[in-house]
């Protein structure tokens, strides 16, 4: 796959070559991408002068982070103890049914990519998930075909 290797350059620049600010610049990578392609943590790291190694160790340490391309619209599916109780893991297998992939994947068309949260901060609202910044509280099952079906 072949990305445009200026905006990586764009990003490292903006923080003026600062190795301190890996973390945020692999932020604003992914910004870019949807995801960290190996040839831009490549990239990154040369421009730094550190090892690719830091950079991997980052990207997989935290889930934000993905190092498989992503659908357009990420869905978060809660299921921390507040949401659990109430039906997240109902909610997760309608998903991964109307879906049909499993958590940690993407479609083939790339619209959605599905991923387990433990909390979204919003647990008075549970079961809940995300669809990129949005936040669906109070869940049923049946209510999940017609979320997906509000976006494009
Ligand atoms: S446990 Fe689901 S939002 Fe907190």
């Amino acid at each position: 796959m072949e990305i445009e290797l200026a905006k990586v350059d764009e990003v490292v620049d903006k923080y003026k070559g600062d190795e301190g600010m890996l973390i945020q610049i692999l932020q604003d990578v992914q910004g870019e991408f949807r995801w960290l392609p190996k040839e831009a943590l490549e990239r990154v790291c040369k421009k730094l002068s550190i090892p690719i190694s830091r950079a991997y160790r980052i990207a997989t340490f935290y889930t934000a982070f993905s190092l498989e391309p992503r659908g357009r619209h990420l869905v978060n599916v809660c299921l921390g103890t507040a949401c659990h109780v109430r039906g997240g893991s109902r909610i997760l297998e309608k998903l991964e049914q109307s879906l049909d992939i499993t958590a940690g994947h993407t479609t083939p068309d790339q619209k959605y990519s599905l991923e387990r949260v433990n909390c979204l901060g919003c647990c008075a609202l549970g079961p809940v998930i995300t669809v990129d910044e949005e936040a669906h509280g109070r869940l049923v099952v049946k209510d999940i075909d017609a979320i997906l079906d509000g976006y494009e």
